[in-house]
């Protein structure tokens, strides 16, 4: 222990200070939830070193102001450091909340449980970088050298897509919604795709485009938009092209607002048919104060021609949208899911579904006498997130594991989100009531292809101590191909 430590055990705020840190319990009470500090001096940096040109200016960049700057979502700007600086506080209060509702960035993969590191265009912070802001914005914000500031970052149209130009965009129907009217849920029909032969979806991603003024838009999420969600699928239009074949459906992630675009993994890609058409089965329409008039554009990009995935077969849904209870007034409340896997599969990507009350969800791998967490999240009902993993982090679970889904809920008046911490609630579909589903998704393997996949992360790894909690199997012995030829399922 350094001097410095000692002295700090020694002075009682210190001390509550670590054991705040040390003591973080992953408690599902909102009221309860601690902030994650952290001291600059386990990283060897001195806090009155750290400055806005050096060390803040760039965690900026790279985590906050794709959003919080003009134009981009979030409700002010942190572009230079005149704007940044009298939010320090409320920027260190919001950080520090980490992995919680209410917290910046909106990321809430818990770090200290299960697959750590383990997902695609990861913008969370890291304890260093939590570290750093924490001592700055405790220092006063100083601005240290503005010749040492990064450039300021150029965004040509904060209209772009955020996965590139398309190479289509398919133009749903314009809908209306009143300024002030209760909220409209339905089928607003087909868009037909205008392929002439199939094609293997890369990306997809939605935006709503409708004549609200740029800058006259409201600071809030929800008074920018009147599309609250879309469920959609595709699928080959019927010869008349009133309906898509039922046999040839394919399903799509749903639209929320606020949420990523969505990139399909290389062996994944999705299919949409030649001759096909999007159906927007369920778009559910609020209204946000002023009349506004808007609809939904798709932008797709393909793989190449000739291109064919690997994996086919999706794997089952977890989770469980109906029967549902959930009680008044109270924390920590756990509902439980549990799922067999009847064929090998891998997880791609984890995505808590859960509404109002929802403040966490775990994911977990049962496996003869061992229970693994894969990974734990907090959700915020503002925000909808999908965790997309690595590829050589994502889970490659054998038949025969029980995928176990926990979802956690805050019925007090603690939980912001919560319009009314008085009624209980069961399941449906608005958000007073309640939904514990994880809208991720997973792909089945054959023997072959699991034995494939186990083998290279198997060659990532150092020895057999090197454990990796994703893949249970990854040292076993290989079974004896001769034994079990004949019998692939
Ligand atoms: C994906 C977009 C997005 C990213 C990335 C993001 N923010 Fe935000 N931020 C928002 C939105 C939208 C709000 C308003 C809604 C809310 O408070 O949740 C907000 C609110 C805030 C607030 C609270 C403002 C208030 O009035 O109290 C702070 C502080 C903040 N963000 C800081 C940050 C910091 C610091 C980062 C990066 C470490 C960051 N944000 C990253 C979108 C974003």
């Amino acid at each position: 222990m350094t001097a410095r430590k000692i002295l700090a055990f020694l002075s009682i705020p210190a001390l509550m200070f670590s054991t705040m840190a040390l003591g973080q319990v992953h408690d599902a009470s909102v009221a309860n939830h601690e902030l994650h500090y952290y001291d600059v001096a386990d990283f060897n940096m001195q806090a009155g070193d750290i400055t806005y040109a050096d060390h803040i200016a760039p965690i900026l960049q790279d985590s906050c102001i794709q959003c919080h700057r003009p134009g981009g979502g979030g409700p002010m700007s942190f572009m230079s450091y005149e704007e940044v600086r009298p939010w320090a506080p409320v920027i260190m209060y919001r950080t520090a909340i980490r992995d919680r509702m209410g917290a910046m960035p909106p990321w809430y993969v818990e770090k200290d449980i299960g697959i750590a590191e383990g997902f695609e265009s990861d913008y969370s912070l890291s304890d260093q970088e939590l570290a750093m802001i924490q001592a700055w914005a405790q220092n006063g914000a100083p601005r240290g050298n503005p010749d040492n500031e990064p450039p300021p970052m150029v965004f040509s149209d904060s209209d772009e897509w955020t996965l590139g130009e398309p190479e289509l965009v398919l133009v749903g129907p314009d809908v209306s919604r009143p300024a002030i009217g209760p909220d409209w849920w339905g089928d607003i029909g087909l868009v037909p795709t205008g392929l002439t032969e199939d094609r293997y979806v890369r990306s997809i991603e939605v935006r709503e485009v409708n004549d609200i003024p740029a800058d006259q838009g409201t600071n809030t999420v929800g008074g920018r938009y009147i599309f609250h969600h879309m469920t959609y699928s595709s699928g080959v239009l019927s010869e008349d092209g009133t309906y898509v074949d039922p046999e040839t459906r394919v399903s799509w992630p749903i639209h929320e607002v606020g949420r990523n675009a969505d990139r399909f993994p290389d062996s994944a890609g999705r299919l949409l048919q030649a001759n096909s058409a999007l159906h927007l089965g369920a778009a559910h329409l609020h209204s946000n104060g002023r009349e506004t008039t808007g609809h939904l554009e798709f932008g797709i990009q393909f793989f190449p021609r000739g291109y064919a995935p690997k994996y086919t077969r999706r794997g089952p849904r977890t989770g469980n949208g109906i029967d549902l209870d959930v009680v008044p007034n109270r924390a920590n409340q756990a509902l439980h899911n549990y799922v067999v896997l009847q064929n090998h599969t891998k997880i791609m990507a984890f995505e808590p579904h859960l509404h109002a009350p929802g403040v966490r969800m775990c994911l977990e791998a049962i496996f003869g006498h061992n229970q693994f967490t894969l990974n734990c999240v907090g959700y915020d009902h503002n925000w909808v997130k999908q965790y997309i993993y690595k590829e050589d982090k994502a889970p490659l679970l054998p038949k025969g594991t029980i995928l176990r889904t926990t979802a956690y809920m805050d019925t007090t008046p603690a939980n912001p989100n919560l319009a009314d911490a008085r009624n209980w609630a069961g399941g449906g579909r608005r958000s007073v009531s309640n939904m514990f589903i994880d809208l991720g998704y997973s792909v089945t393997m054959t023997e072959e292809q699991f034995q494939e996949e186990m083998a290279a992360r198997r060659a990532t790894m150092k020895d057999r101590n090197d454990y990796d909690v994703g893949c249970p199997l990854c040292w076993a012995p290989v079974p004896e191909y001769e034994d079990v030829a004949g019998e692939d399922d």
